[in-house]
């Protein structure tokens, strides 16, 4: 799936990257072209109020002059002058106007010839008239040089307007084009952004998608492995309940083959021996010496037969029950390690299995005192409270760190195991130089679940 989106992905973003390229290219284009043609209308609407003021200059000069000649009151002269100044200024900005249009100039450089012809022609029959040389002046004035210069002017004027309007209305459509050209851009570029948003939106679900089917496979799989650890976590627990079961038939049976097979053959040694040591009497004190000598060895054999017996299945428990079975075994640990065990037992009612779990757990919990507490005092208790029973064994010795024990002991462990198998709750409390308490929660009678 994830092939599929790859190239989606690679698409969306360069074409919202050149969707936006686009719009900024076309924006720029438009935004120049637009500056230019605002420029060049400008310079044409300037062109044209200059070429306007020069036909309103020729005008007031060409009336000042009549005035003067026919009047010959010197008041005219002064717009005359007037106009014949703004009129050099008026042509030195024409001419600057029309230095960047080549193809103008030409025109221009008519209207300028006309002008200058025009006004010499003024100036000629003004001076003429100030000379008092009044028959030279009327010709000048009766001639048609000054009107047909003057028509030119106008004509050459008009002309140069209609190129300067025909300038302005170019810019304008100039303007009008970039907008529309904008306008267009900017309706592409927002269609092809809908398009790269649209696929990015595709895209994110489609990994979504992905992502939450691998987030549900991964689940499935945990799911998997949490049931077979479970499943292989009870197996081993099933297994283990098995080979504890089994190792303590194999004891039981070890224990009553030792004492029924061994027990019967050193008794009918024993016997023999008494028999021999009767028949011989006085006759030979070295062999009845002998005898006497094999007879405690016999009773040694036969002292240690039970004392293997006993570890292997105490037959106290059946014989006695568990009460007295711990009564012994405290004692016996006692005189063993000359510590001083205080015992606190109340007597329980426990099947057979439970009873030997108890049994187990008190006399692995002496063992590991007598092997590592180095205590000076031991309790042992077990509590009746009805439906559940209580064991607790405690030491005041050097303790260990109970999160951490050694992992190639299997006293703790098989104790714990032997405690949950039979649907009670073992506890370990114990710190360094502080003590160790071993204490158990077993049901009085076992629950169905694990009563196989
Ligand atoms: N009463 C105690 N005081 C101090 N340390 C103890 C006591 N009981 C157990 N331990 C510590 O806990 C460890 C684990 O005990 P556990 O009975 O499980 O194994 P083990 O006695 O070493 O070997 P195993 O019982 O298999 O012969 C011991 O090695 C010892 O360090
Ligand atoms: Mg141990």
């Amino acid at each position: 799936m994830r092939w599929f989106s790859i190239p989606k992905m690679a698409i969306s973003l360069p074409l919202a990257v050149a969707a936006a390229c686009v719009l900024v290219g076309i924006n720029e284009t438009a935004y120049k072209r637009s500056v230019d043609a605002l420029s060049s209308i400008s310079e044409a609407q300037q062109t044209s109020s200059e070429l306007n003021k020069l036909l309103q200059y020729m005008l007031d000069a060409e009336t000042g002059q009549r005035g003067y000649l026919l009047t010959g009151d010197a008041r005219y002269l002064e717009p005359y002058q007037l106009a014949t100044s703004n009129l050099n200024t008026n042509l030195d900005t024409l001419r600057r106007l029309y230095m960047p249009h080549p193809e103008e100039l030409a025109g221009f450089a008519m209207l300028s010839r006309s002008v200058q012809g025009k006004l010499a022609e003024m100036d000629v029959s003004v001076r003429l008239r100030k000379q008092g040389n009044d028959d030279a002046w009327k010709f000048v004035l009766t001639t048609d040089v000054g009107k047909e210069q003057m028509d030119a002017i106008r004509n050459q004027s008009y002309q140069l307007i209609d190129v300067s309007r025909h300038r302005l209305s170019s810019g304008q459509s100039q303007i009008t084009q970039s907008l529309q050209l904008s306008r267009i851009g900017i309706a592409i570029v927002a269609v092809i952004g809908l398009l790269a948003f649209y696929m990015y939106l595709r895209q994110t679900n489609a990994l979504k998608a992905v992502d939450q089917r691998e987030q549900q496979s991964l689940q499935r799989e945990r799911d998997l492995l949490g049931q077979q650890v479970k499943e292989r976590t009870a197996t081993l627990a099933e297994l283990a309940t098995h080979l504890q079961q089994v190792r303590e038939e194999e004891r039981g049976h070890l224990a009553r083959e030792l004492h029924d097979e061994l027990g019967a053959l050193l008794t009918a040694a024993k016997l023999d021996v008494a028999r021999l040591k009767s028949r011989m009497g006085s006759e030979s004190p070295d062999a009845v010496q002998r005898l006497q000598h094999l007879t405690e060895t016999l009773n040694s054999v036969i002292a240690l037969k039970r004392r293997i017996i006993e570890d292997l299945r105490p037959s106290s428990l059946s014989n006695l029950g568990l009460h007295a079975s711990l009564e012994i075994l405290t004692r016996e640990f006692g005189d063993r390690s000359g510590l001083p065990v205080t015992t606190n037992l109340e007597p329980v009612e426990l099947d057979e299995s439970s009873q030997l779990t108890v049994y187990r757990l008190v006399q692995e919990s002496l063992t590991n005192i007598g092997k590592y507490a180095q205590a000076s005092q031991v309790t042992v208790s077990m509590q009746n409270y009805g439906g559940h029973i209580s064991v607790d064994v405690g030491d005041d010795g050097r303790g260990f760190d109970s999160s951490h024990f050694s992992p190639s002991g299997h006293g703790l462990t098989g104790m714990r195991h032997r405690v949950e198998a039979a649907g009670g709750k073992l506890t370990i409390t114990s710190s360094v130089s502080g003590g160790t308490h071993i204490s158990a929660v077993l049901p009085t009678s076992k629950p169905a679940a694990s009563a196989t």
